[in-house]
């Protein structure tokens, strides 16, 4: 950096933040965004952000070079880099020269210098990234992506792409969306029925989770991994549900049980946590929510959740144990616990406490056969104890949050599957007239893979956007995503 300071070429804020000269350096260049302009009478201070740093750089410009800098505009700044008189930074530009390369109506520019509500600011999300705090979150996501690719990479997890437009609906919870060509959906009113004008010859949905796929690829590759959009037609309104979402998958090959997909789920979130702590895109956002009394959760908070993940021996609790454990507390429930149904958000944010001691997340295995997915796997043998069959899959669940990730065994047998599959209602007899035999459950290519050579396997999924949130302290999931949707909102 030194070398090439003196020489023409820009640098971003961040960097130019770090850099503290004793003598005065001339011709450095800085690109980005006008964030404020503070009038003199000679002279403008001008504080410039680039999406870098949460800090802005100060920039002093002679009041006739300032006349086109408005909030909001793009801008290239040339001058030289000196130490400030001022306490707030140790370094300052002094500009010989102003290009605006994208001019702003600072009076229309629809973020000011002053705290606007979240909701507010969704309701601009092509701008809201340029907000401080929102480009330290775009940071913290790149960073945990280049994290988590480093972690599988050292472990030789082939990183896949399965695909987005699937035949089936992996998790049978009927949330899936249907794609069709615009020509093909009906216009509005119209009863017109276009089933036999299938663009893909049959229903075609997004997917809501590309494990099945990453099965496939498991079983020719070893252990597997992506991170992909999935979406989900779920109408719930809350601050964990989208309607498009990332989510991490994770798929181990010749795993006879759920212990190491369990280690795996664990080594990463720690690995993560360790490798992110020392971070300045953390220390920005450490340093955001102890300032702006905004809707971040506080520093003392998300630092806490950073450091309950790095810690060891996440406990491991039985549903049929967590359930006991609830009822014997039921008197703090509105849901009152029972074995056989899910469990509330009550439940989990009680289990993470208590189990969990409010500080390790917390496994949630082996739940109730029949409330979960047709792909599990089911416990053998089954305890006398327990009321019901059961199937090996867990929930991972964090400290004063929720489900971040689940998982299981797959169930790798062909028979067993298929039974699970009847008892689903989603082993469909072949379509009507469908040359190839195939079923309406588009599942016949999964079941295929249980001809041919299917050892025991078993993964996992998080809830990428779900993860952010928890590691950032922001409050919705629809903050920590540049541009939302849910149910009812999809705005551009
Ligand atoms: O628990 P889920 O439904 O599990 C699966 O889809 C498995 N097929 C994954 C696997 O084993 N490969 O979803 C996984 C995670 C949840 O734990 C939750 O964190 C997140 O995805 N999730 C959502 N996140 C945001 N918005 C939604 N609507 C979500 N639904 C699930
Ligand atoms: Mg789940």
């Amino acid at each position: 950096f030194h070398q090439c300071a003196s020489q023409w070429s820009s640098r971003s804020v961040a960097e130019l933040l770090q850099w503290r000269p004793t003598e005065k350096v001339d011709d450095v260049t800085v690109n980005g965004f006008v964030r404020s302009v503070r009038s003199m009478k000679t002279h403008r201070f001008v504080s410039l952000g680039d999406g870098s740093s949460l800090a802005p750089l100060q920039a002093l410009v002679q009041a006739d070079d300032a006349k086109d800098l408005a909030v909001g505009a793009a801008v290239r700044l040339t001058g030289s880099w000196v130490s400030s008189p001022g306490v707030a930074q140790s370094h300052e530009l002094h500009v010989s020269r102003v290009e605006v390369l994208g001019p702003s109506d600072a009076k229309t520019f629809p973020i000011q210098k002053k705290y606007h509500t979240p909701e507010y600011l969704r309701t601009v999300p092509h701008l809201r990234p340029r907000t401080p705090v929102n480009s330290v979150l775009l940071r913290l996501r790149s960073e945990v992506i280049a994290s988590l690719t480093q972690f599988f990479a050292a472990r030789s997890f082939t990183q896949t792409h399965p695909p987005i437009i699937t035949s089936s609906d992996c998790e049978g919870a009927g949330e899936v969306f249907t794609v069709m060509p615009a020509s093909d959906a009906p216009a509005t009113g119209s009863n017109k029925d276009n089933s036999q004008a299938f663009f893909f010859r049959s229903k075609k949905y997004l997917t809501v989770s590309t494990q099945l796929h990453l099965e496939a690829l498991a079983q020719a590759v070893g252990n597997v991994w992506t991170l992909s959009p999935v979406f989900r037609a779920e109408k719930s309104d809350t601050s964990r549900h989208l309607s498009e979402f990332y989510m991490l998958e994770a798929e181990m090959s010749f795993v006879d049980d759920l212990g190491p997909v369990m280690d795996l789920a664990e080594d990463m979130l720690r690995s993560l946590s360790s490798s992110l702590i020392e971070s300045s895109t953390v220390r920005d956002l450490l340093f955001r929510s102890r300032n702006s009394g905004s809707d971040l959760a506080p520093a003392d908070e998300v630092r806490r959740r950073w450091e309950g993940l790095t810690r060891q021996d996440w406990p491991r609790i039985t549903y049929s144990d967590a359930v006991a454990l609830l009822q014997q507390k039921s008197d703090l429930f509105e849901h009152k616990p029972t074995w056989g149904a899910g469990l509330q958000s009550e439940h989990e944010k009680f289990l993470a406490e208590y189990v969990g001691g409010g500080e390790k997340p917390v496994f949630v295995t082996n739940y109730p056969r029949d409330i979960k997915a047709f792909y599990m796997r089911e416990t053998q043998p089954a305890s006398p104890q327990v009321p019901g069959p059961t199937v090996d899959c867990f929930d991972l669940l964090v400290p004063e949050f929720c489900e971040i990730a689940g998982g299981s065994m797959r169930e790798h047998r062909l028979d067993p599957l298929l039974d699970a599959m009847k008892r689903h209602g989603i082993l469909k007899p072949p379509l009507e007239g469908a040359s190839d035999g195939s079923s309406s459950s588009g599942l016949d290519w999964y079941v295929d893979l249980r001809r041919w050579g299917s050892p025991p396997h078993g993964g996992f999924g998080v809830g990428f956007d779900r993860l952010l949130s928890y590691l950032s302290g922001v409050q919705t999931i629809r903050d920590i995503v540049a541009f939302p949707r849910w149910h009812g909102r999809c705005d551009c």
